[in-house]
């Protein structure tokens, strides 16, 4: 068991942090697929916790009230697809409403303490690209390689209506950009974990770069960091 627990410390991670709409899902998302390694998309946990909560009618800012719910949370990833006990909510965790209330439960510390023990069961061989907000900082501080991956609000802002729309779903760019100018607020300022640039993280600015350039530029960087 200590040797189990020891080999998978020694599975390399790739963190990738930043604010919402950065890119950062499908920019990691991109480079575990090329990597082969798998994925996890920390933010869906804080979305699932958020909508779990929010169904259940708790109040959203008390701690000890939402993470009561853990005693009966059953999260499962499969096949792209993500199951809170027997109901795929892989939709529902996307809508601005599950944003909302994710950005609201990520500030509590029992909740984030939740889920760190989740979160580690992603590291398995042979490697992980992990996205969120403490990646790097709080959940993989041994990550073999960081990145700081943001983008202009307005261009944040951009992005998202376009994915709205492209859903189908109306959507309005005022709105958009002061839900994100208050959403980055939120997860810069809470005292549990906030969202910062860790010291050994490399900085992507992907406002004027395309997918494809990020990608290649995060794959550049982790050849570098191998070689080492
Ligand atoms: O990345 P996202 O937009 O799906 O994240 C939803 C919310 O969860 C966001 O407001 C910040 C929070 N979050 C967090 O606090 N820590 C993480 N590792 C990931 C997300």
């Amino acid at each position: 068991m200590v040797n189990g627990a020891q080999s998978l410390a020694g599975v390399p991670v790739i963190a990738i942090d930043g604010p919402s709409a950065s890119g950062k899902g499908t920019i990691a998302a991109a480079v575990a697929a090329d990597l082969r390694y798998h994925y996890l998309d920390s933010g869906a946990l804080y979305r699932i916790v958020g909508l779990v909560a929010t169904r259940a009618g708790l109040n959203l800012d008390q701690d000890l009230e939402v993470s009561s719910i853990f005693l009966n949370l059953k999260i499962k990833f499969k096949s792209s697809r993500i199951w809170v006990n027997a109901e795929d909510v892989s939709d529902a965790i996307r809508g601005e409403q599950a944003g909302e209330a994710a950005s609201r439960v990520a500030a509590l510390p029992s909740v984030r303490q939740g889920l760190v023990g989740l979160q580690h069961g992603f590291r398995q061989h042979p490697g992980l690209v992990a996205d969120g907000r403490d990646m790097g900082s709080v959940i993989f501080p041994d990550a073999r390689l960081k990145i700081y991956l943001t983008a202009s609000p307005e261009e944040r802002a951009k992005r998202r209506y376009k994915q709205l729309i492209a859903k189908g779903s109306s959507a309005n760019m005022t709105d958009i950009l002061q839900d994100i100018q208050a959403r980055d607020f939120r997860d810069s300022h809470r005292s549990a974990a906030p969202l910062l640039q860790e010291a050994d993280a490399h900085y992507i600015d992907s406002t004027a770069l395309s997918i494809e350039r990020v990608v290649a530029e995060v794959l550049d960087l982790y050849d570098q960091v191998q070689r080492v």
